[in-house]
């Protein structure tokens, strides 16, 4: 390709690119709108576990993945900055003790209030991050197997949340989205049998999900 022909090629290449962008539909957000998603949570701890104050050996060893619906709901305060909160139905763990595998099984729900910043608002692909406080609370616990005739407890935990995400519009008022918070869970256990350990969850949480503009 000589020089005036390959700049040609660029320039229609530009072009073409320009016209897609043209074509594609402005799907704005702005101040006023509400956004809800719903899809796929995954929260995955990355735990950790001072001993029991009844057997400083045994510890938390493991507190296991979880996956359920979930659904978040934004309010946009203006074109860029939002309030979020973050449902979903309850998560189930199977909690694993030195030496004794899983002992406990729980549920929880984790309330997550976020405010955001919407970094594009009038684009099609729209990032955002966002910081919040995070309330969960746990129930149902369970003991079973080493365990199986004491009781146990966790304590509901307050803390920081993290949150980055991308909308990707498919029209008008639907669109993808792709989210992951980081999440400040802690939670005091009290067994019957091995008195209380401090165990930190931090997890990770990833949401896949559709949603839709109001
Ligand atoms: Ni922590």
């Amino acid at each position: 390709m000589n020089t005036v022909s390959r700049k040609r090629h660029i320039l229609g290449a530009l072009i073409a690119l320009g016209l897609a962008a043209g074509a594609m539909p402005a799907h704005a957000v702005q101040k006023g709108d509400w956004l809800i998603r719903a899809g796929l949570g995954r929260v995955a701890p990355d735990d950790s576990s001072s001993g029991f104050s009844g057997a400083p050996t045994l510890k938390v060893e493991d507190v296991s993945n979880s996956t359920n619906l979930a659904i978040n709901f934004t309010y946009m305060m203006t074109d860029n900055v939002g309030v979020e909160l973050l449902g979903a139905l309850p998560f189930k763990h199977d909690i694993a003790v030195t030496g004794l595998g899983k002992v406990v099984e729980t549920k929880q729900l984790p309330p997550t209030l976020i405010l955001l910043y919407n970094f594009s608002p009038k684009s099609g692909v729209r990032p955002y991050a966002g910081a919040g406080i995070n309330y969960t609370k746990f129930f149902g616990e369970k003991t079973v197997n080493g365990l199986t005739g004491t009781s146990i407890e966790l304590s509901s935990s307050t803390g920081l949340a993290l949150e980055a995400g991308i909308d990707v519009d498919i029209n008008k008022e639907w669109y993808v989205n792709a989210s992951v918070w980081k999440i400040d869970i802690d939670t005091k256990a009290k067994s019957s049998l091995v008195g209380t350990a401090d165990v930190s969850i931090d997890p990770t949480v990833l949401f896949m999900g559709v949603g839709r503009r109001f």
